[in-house]
């Protein structure tokens, strides 16, 4: 008697490929990246960072590529706003060859999956050589980066086929928020009540997002069915949310080889505006935070030039459900946790698009998941 699938099958769980089976592993691999880190002095032993070099860390360089460099955009914002550390999310394809000044107490981290990327492996040795204590956040076990970094944390995402990255990235994600919550504290920064208040949201993410994708999929593959034959879209967000844009239109790049450009909203004015016309696509992640009216504003640019706005934001928003043509709404949470939230319909979107268009989804072509060329 034969068994009703095949062990390619088998692997992907019922899913009918690995990108869409990673996208529902996130709210497990997410908890298990804060598992047992939560609590003050863990991730500091695991990085290897003693207080007071904690304290004295002058600026954080992120090293990434692709996908990883989008968290390090979202780690940048992080540690600034929660240990108050300047830091700055480099290419490391750029910042290799970067004449830049080694300045004392720079803090150089590494985000990688892999930890094979030739570019990041480079800038990485790069820095130490010039001095730089370093870190990684990776997700693979014993890798070059991971083994050359005084430091890691590892992401528990477990093995990540598809090409297109997703599970990496919220987990990126929460490592980084782990790390900014840790030197704040260290650091005096952040009082034990507001660190509190975050893990807490970060503690009631996974189950929250397990909902979350749930309730998104049958009207965000409709969506793609309605924009299977567009051609273009934009992609707007500010704040935690420019980086998104970023990683949403790079996932429809990857993925379903439809033009797609990121940019942050505050800068529609100097040049993407021109493009705006009749039907034009335009996702716009735009939670309620601190910079949700400006964003609002900018969508109304767009109205009044007739693209079509496809709305991420948060349940209640009625001024955005009267701008936005199409939204999926995510629950009201920190502003700083909404990327682990925004990340999913941006994810999904993409998947679909791909499927409806008939690409191969986790093997697209001209890419490799891990790029250990330079
Ligand atoms: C390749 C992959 C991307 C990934 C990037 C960085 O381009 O296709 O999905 O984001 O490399 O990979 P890393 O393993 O360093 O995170």
């Amino acid at each position: 008697e034969r068994v009703p699938y095949t062990a390619e099958e088998a692997e992907k769980g019922g899913f009918p490929h690995f990108m869409l089976k990673e996208i529902h592993q996130q709210p497990h691999a997410i908890a298990d990246t804060f598992a047992g880190r939560l609590a003050a002095g863990t991730l500091q032993q695991e990085l290897g960072i003693g207080t007071d070099e904690a304290r004295a860390i002058r600026r954080i360089d992120m090293i990434a590529c692709g996908t990883s460099w989008h968290s390090a955009l979202i780690g940048r914002r992080l540690f600034e706003e929660f240990a108050g550390i300047p830091a700055s999310a480099e290419i490391a394809s750029e910042y290799r060859y970067r004449p830049r000044p080694t300045e004392e107490g720079t803090y150089a981290l590494a985000i990688t999956q892999s930890g094979e990327t030739a570019d990041t492996i480079a800038a990485l040795r790069a820095t130490r050589e010039a001095g730089a204590r370093t870190g990684a956040i990776c997700n693979v076990v014993g890798s070059t980066v991971a083994r050359e970094a005084d430091g890691v944390l590892y992401t528990r995402a477990g093995p990540e086929i598809s090409v297109a990255s997703t599970k990496a990235f919220t987990t990126q994600v929460t490592a980084l928020l782990l790390m900014a919550l840790t030197l704040g504290r260290l650091r005096g920064r952040l009082d034990p009540a507001r660190a509190g208040q975050l893990s807490e949201a970060l503690v009631k993410a996974p189950e929250k997002i397990a909902g979350l994708l749930g309730r998104m999929a049958a009207p965000l593959q409709a969506l793609a069915r309605e924009k299977a034959n567009s051609n273009d879209f934009l992609y707007l967000g500010r704040g935690y949310g420019y980086p998104l844009a970023l990683e949403g239109a790079l996932k429809l790049k990857e993925i379903s080889y439809i033009h797609a450009e990121g940019y942050p909203s505050g800068e529609l004015k100097h040049g993407p505006i021109a493009l705006i016309s009749k039907g034009l696509p335009v996702v716009a992640i735009a939670p309620n935070d601190s910079l949700r009216d400006k964003v609002l504003s900018n969508l109304e640019e767009v109205k009044a030039r007739d693209g079509t706005v496809i709305a991420v934001g948060t349940e209640g928003d009625a001024d955005l459900a009267s701008l936005a043509d199409h939204a999926v709404w995510i629950p009201p949470v920190e502003p700083a946790i909404v990327p682990l939230y925004a990340s999913l319909p941006l994810q999904l979107f993409a998947y679909f698009m791909a499927v409806e268009r008939g690409c191969d989804v986790d093997q697209p072509r001209n890419l490799a998941k891990s790029v250990t060329v330079e």
